[in-house]
């Protein structure tokens, strides 16, 4: 088992143990004194975890509830949320009692969110079951909600109370939902792991996953805790996702996901560094070949110019300049802002 503390305003602790949701009551038990538990889930997730984690809660003493959505993005709404404030209060939760969020980043951020404003804040607790939601989204506090004008527009700073990550789920989560997840990965190697990035380039990472999703969920912990609220660092976590998700927004979020459009956006950005001597040359070669290898896409016919203006009303773009992710070398990024005028030429180079 492994063990990784958050120091965060309200701290706590990230445990990651192959089986552990077969444990998860007792791990629960001991760091909160409610009575009654909530599982959110998803119509994927909860018919093949549900039974085991209600199992293990009821197994540790608390009456077990559950609410289940139908599994997708496109479920990320308002009205889920509602959904979720009227199992709550039709089971008569009160602050003292919890929430269970058991599923990828969708279940996670909306469980979360919902937590968060219930009662103006009851505690949860992340049981992530994708590798995108295991390495990223069960860690550092963001939850939020879609609307139809974009994504993750509503949302609150809300720490869980404990985050149990078990790769055992992964066996089950689709490969496309795996390379998705691996886009992460990848980026945590570019901005903050050389060592991260050359173990995945010799090593097949489903082989060593827990290994990796410690390094992984190790180098979100340090971001997070000295920038909980993104106000510097932690944007380095942007790292090819600028232009990712402009991509995406471009394709409408159809046909292109979310980890594919960052591999692109990573490639592509990895490449404008090289044309203007921050990024050392073969960079970009290095990052195609590993996305490739994981089964990640590297280019997209989106023409640039397209993708340069979605780029601008990226929630995270402010005034006349973007803020993007630049690497020193593999392993070291830093924040390099580009004037939304010189934006074009600076990510065009990559076609020279
Ligand atoms: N809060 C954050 O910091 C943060 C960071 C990154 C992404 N996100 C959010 O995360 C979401 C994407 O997360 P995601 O890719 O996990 O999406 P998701 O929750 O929709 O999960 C992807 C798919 O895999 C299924 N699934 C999950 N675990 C499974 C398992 N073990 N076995 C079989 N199927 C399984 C789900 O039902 C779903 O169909 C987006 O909404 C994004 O905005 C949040
Ligand atoms: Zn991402």
């Amino acid at each position: 088992m492994k063990k990784i503390h958050v120091a965060t305003g309200r701290p706590y602790d990230i445990f990651i143990e192959r089986g552990l949701i077969r444990h998860c009551g007792e791990y629960i038990r001991k760091i909160t004194k409610s009575e009654k538990v909530m599982i959110i889930s998803d119509s994927n997730v909860f018919p093949l975890y549900g039974e085991t984690v209600r199992q293990s809660l009821e197994e540790a003493g608390f009456r077990v509830y559950t609410h289940v959505f139908l599994a997708g993005e496109q479920s990320k709404t308002l009205d889920t949320i509602a959904e979720m404030y009227h199992s709550l209060i039709g089971n008569s939760f009160t602050r003292k009692d919890m929430v269970v969020a058991l599923g990828g980043g969708v279940t996670g951020d909306m469980a979360g969110f919902a937590s968060a404003t219930y009662l103006r804040g009851i505690d949860f607790v992340q049981i992530p079951t994708s590798l995108l939601a295991q390495v990223d989204s069960s860690v550092g506090g963001k939850t939020g909600v879609d609307l139809p004008q974009g994504k993750n527009l509503i949302g609150a700073f809300w720490q869980p109370v404990a985050v149990l990550i078990d790769p055992d789920t992964l066996d089950t989560l689709t490969p496309h939902f795996f390379a998705d997840g691996m886009g992460e990965v990848i980026k945590y190697g570019c901005i903050k792991s050389e060592e991260l990035f050359s173990t995945l380039e010799t090593q097949n990472a489903k082989e060593i996953i827990e290994d990796i999703i410690f390094q992984c969920v190790t180098i979100k912990r340090d971001v997070v805790e000295h920038d909980e609220t993104e106000k510097g660092e932690r944007a380095l976590l942007n790292f090819g996702h600028t232009l990712g998700h402009a991509i995406e927004k471009e394709h409408g979020f159809t046909d292109i996901s979310h980890g594919q459009a960052v591999a692109v956006g990573m490639v592509m950005i990895a490449r404008a560094g090289e044309h203007h001597d921050i990024t050392p040359k073969g960079t970009a070669e290095r990052i195609a070949r590993l996305c490739q290898k994981y089964h990640l896409p590297v280019t997209d016919n989106t023409p640039v110019e397209n993708i340069v203006k979605s780029s601008f009303n990226d929630k995270k773009s402010t005034g006349s300049a973007v803020s993007l992710i630049v690497l020193d070398k593999i392993g070291v990024s830093r924040i390099f802002s580009v004037e939304k005028s010189a934006m074009l030429s600076f990510v065009t180079k990559e076609y020279v």
